[in-house]
């Protein structure tokens, strides 16, 4: 028996203002995609958008049904429509804000396993990394340079 160690390492920044400009203008248009959200069960509001390698900005934002499953998460909603609409692009970075309208949270809130596995289906068609920032309603910034870090053991294609 041997024992296998995983670690991730993440980045944390304190504000906004402290993340680059690029990627700070990509959190406003999480901001701004968030208002979009269809949330009226959970309360639980969460804005996505991700930046692409032709500069193309998607956004997207959790949309839910009274039927609770049939709802979908921000993060799949966004990366489902860059991948329909620019099948050749890559995704360079993915931009996440969440919070819950009835609880204030200043703490970063990472996407969802369900996401994680459909982000991490991108990173492996594409070859290269996404790089994922996320927080809370306010507060600190966390960045992962790649869904990898957020998602070990990943089951991807090559399993097939
Ligand atoms: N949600 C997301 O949009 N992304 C996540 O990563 C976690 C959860 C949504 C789904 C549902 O509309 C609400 O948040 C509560 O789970």
């Amino acid at each position: 028996m041997k024992e296998i160690k995983i670690e991730t390492t993440l980045q944390v920044f304190d504000d906004l203002s402290e993340l680059p400009k690029e990627v700070e203008n990509l959190m406003r248009k999480a901001k701004k995609a968030r208002e979009k959200a269809y949330a009226p069960y959970s309360n639980f509001y969460v804005g996505v958008a991700i930046r692409l390698d032709n500069q193309e900005i998607i956004t997207g934002s959790n949309q839910e049904n009274a039927s609770y499953p049939s709802g979908l998460c921000a993060e799949r909603t966004a990366i489902y429509y860059a991948g329909a609409k620019y099948p050749e692009n890559k995704m360079l970075t993915m931009a996440i804000i969440a919070g819950s309208k009835t609880n204030k949270t200043s703490s970063p809130i990472p996407p969802c396993g369900a996401c994680r596995q459909a982000i991490a289906e991108y990173e492996v068609k594409q070859n290269s990394p996404i790089e994922i920032y996320f927080m809370g309603e306010t507060g600190k910034i966390a960045k992962s340079d790649s869904l990898a870090n957020l998602l070990p053991l990943v089951f991807d294609k090559s399993a097939l």
